[in-house]
């Protein structure tokens, strides 16, 4: 059972941090390199799109990682390496309700009207930028949660 609940945690780690890698390093040069394009704002909507994906991954990651703290009598928001990786989740997930989801929907708005044929809404650049930087922020911290997995500080 172990041995499952580590091999899905580390799947659902590894597929979150393949997805922020592609996106991050080829869609958002692609997307800024093409702006204001017809290719440029369906690259765009692309990058809108896999948000269900990415909160299935979360949610399997973050369940996988409760069966695997409660199994491992490690319990929750200790001071310890899993509290602190249990923290550091709970950081990313408020980071993405509060600073990511609300500009995410907006853009999303925006460019089904540009596909409509409407003209660029002149907040949708600020938009895409500052959505790059929160989700920055929010890779830092996959970053973060696996290399306290693999060092284990404290144990
Ligand atoms: C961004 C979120 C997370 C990422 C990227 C992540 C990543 C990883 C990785 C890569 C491993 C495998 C390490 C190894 O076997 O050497 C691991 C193990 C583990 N993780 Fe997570 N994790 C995350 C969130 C969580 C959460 C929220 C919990 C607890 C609720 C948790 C609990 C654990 C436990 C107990 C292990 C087993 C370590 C072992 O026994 O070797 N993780 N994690």
């Amino acid at each position: 059972m172990a041995t499952f609940l580590v091999t899905l945690h580390v799947l659902a780690a590894a597929a979150w941090l393949g997805g922020a890698a592609y996106e991050r390093f080829v869609v958002v040069p692609d997307v800024r390199r093409t702006w204001s394009t017809p290719g440029g704002w369906a690259l765009l909507r692309l990058m809108l799109r896999p948000e269900r994906l990415v909160v299935g991954t979360v949610a399997l990651l973050a369940a996988t990682g409760a069966a695997m703290a409660i199994i491992g009598h490690d319990g929750f928001f200790h001071l310890s390496w899993v509290g602190a990786k249990q923290a550091v989740l709970v950081l990313i997930v408020v980071g993405y309700l509060l600073g990511v989801r609300p500009g995410l929907t907006r853009m999303r708005r925006d460019v089904e009207r540009l596909h409509r044929g409407d003209a660029e809404r002149p907040t949708l650049r600020p938009d895409f930028e500052r959505l790059v930087t929160r989700l920055d922020v929010i890779h830092v911290g996959i970053v973060v949660n696996v290399i306290l997995a693999i060092w284990k500080p404290g144990a």
